[in-house]
């Protein structure tokens, strides 16, 4: 799928922390596809090793934490994608331990590619954003992050570019939107597609929060794995933070809905409920810059995406 790819990846050695979850577990698959060898380093509080069950050979799977792991007995990577973050519970619950795994493991892998000089690529968020206030979201629109998950993925970016700017790390945070596919940690927040799709399949009504007029640009999960390849082949994205959003497809919820019974060949009136509070009304990324800095152009449309994941979903 990456064959351009794979003069820079193939034989050398790289690290994927949270490598057993939805999107670290998709970056390994990606990695060792092209003939990379990759250490998975996972707690499991969310991960699974049937994440990673089909990729034998040049895999090693390491149980660790982030904010605690001896990262330099692994000796000089190539390089390091850090996925590792809490998804299970709203940050709400605990703020605490979300800054310290965020943005205290960011650190402690900043430190590690400082000393080994190693190439950081790092995982932050669109949340960073907060409401926004104009779309679609450029990297000059103001940081009002409203949790405490996105004040955390906030300042694990702040150490990435303070590390770049003194030290000269070769870093790169790229903000995710809202990503879907296979193997997708499903929670009160995230996950409107697996929910959609499993209703559907079950022949049961969807929820609709509020009037469905919200809309999102939804990213596929394979083109997230293309932007992390891209930043860490490119040589002109050390320093650099930049937006990862789907196609700039808006979808609203309540299409978003029809889409989904359609791929599952089930049809239903949507029964529609009260809104949830603080819900965003719109949001979608501006891509520009990752395509300038990166070449990044997410190739995986809604409609393509949706057939794949409810083929994963059926068998389930
Ligand atoms: N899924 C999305 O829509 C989305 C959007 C924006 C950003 N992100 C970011 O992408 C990254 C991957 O998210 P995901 O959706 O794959 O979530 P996920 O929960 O599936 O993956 C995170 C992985 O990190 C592991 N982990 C958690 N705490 C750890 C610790 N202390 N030490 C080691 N491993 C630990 C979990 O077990 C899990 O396997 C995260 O940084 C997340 O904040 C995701």
């Amino acid at each position: 799928m990456h064959s351009d790819l794979a003069e820079t990846f193939r034989g050398r050695r790289f690290l994927v922390v949270g490598g057993a979850g939805f999107i670290g577990s998709h970056i390994a698959e990606g990695l060792l596809a092209l003939g990379a060898r990759v250490v998975v380093l996972d707690d499991f509080s969310n991960g699974k090793r049937a994440n990673l069950a089909g990729d034998a050979g040049s895999l090693e799977l390491l149980q660790g934490d982030v904010r605690t792991f001896d990262f330099d007995s692994l000796g000089k990577l190539d390089g390091v994608f850090n996925e590792a973050a809490r998804a299970l519970l709203p940050s709400f619950v605990d703020p605490v331990t979300d800054l310290l795994v965020n943005a205290g493991g960011a650190v402690r892998l900043l430190e590690y590619a400082r000393k080994h000089d190693v190439k950081l690529v790092h995982a932050s968020s669109g949340s960073v954003y907060g409401n926004p206030i104009k779309i679609p979201i450029s990297e000059d629109h103001p940081l009002n992050p409203i949790s405490p998950y996105g004040v955390s993925k906030q300042t694990s970016e702040l150490y990435c570019s303070m590390y770049f700017r003194v030290y000269g790390t070769d870093v790169v945070a790229l903000r995710y939107f809202n990503v879907y596919g296979p193997r997708q940690t499903v929670n009160e927040e995230m996950g409107v597609i697996p929910i959609f799709v499993s209703r559907s399949l079950r022949r049961m009504p969807l929820r609709i929060f509020g009037d469905g007029k919200q809309t999102r640009d939804f990213l596929n999960v394979s083109d997230v794995v293309s932007a992390n390849l891209l930043a860490y082949r490119s040589t002109r994205a050390a320093g650099q933070i930049m937006n990862i959003g789907g196609g700039g497809e808006e979808v609203s919820i309540e299409e978003l809905a029809q889409m989904a019974m359609k791929a599952c060949g089930y049809e239903a009136p949507l029964l529609y409920t009260d809104a949830k509070p603080g819900d965003i009304r719109r949001l979608v990324a501006d891509n520009t810059h990752a395509k300038e800095v990166i070449g990044y152009v997410p190739k995986v449309t809604l409609e393509a995406g949706l057939k794949q994941y409810v083929e994963y979903a059926r068998g389930l």
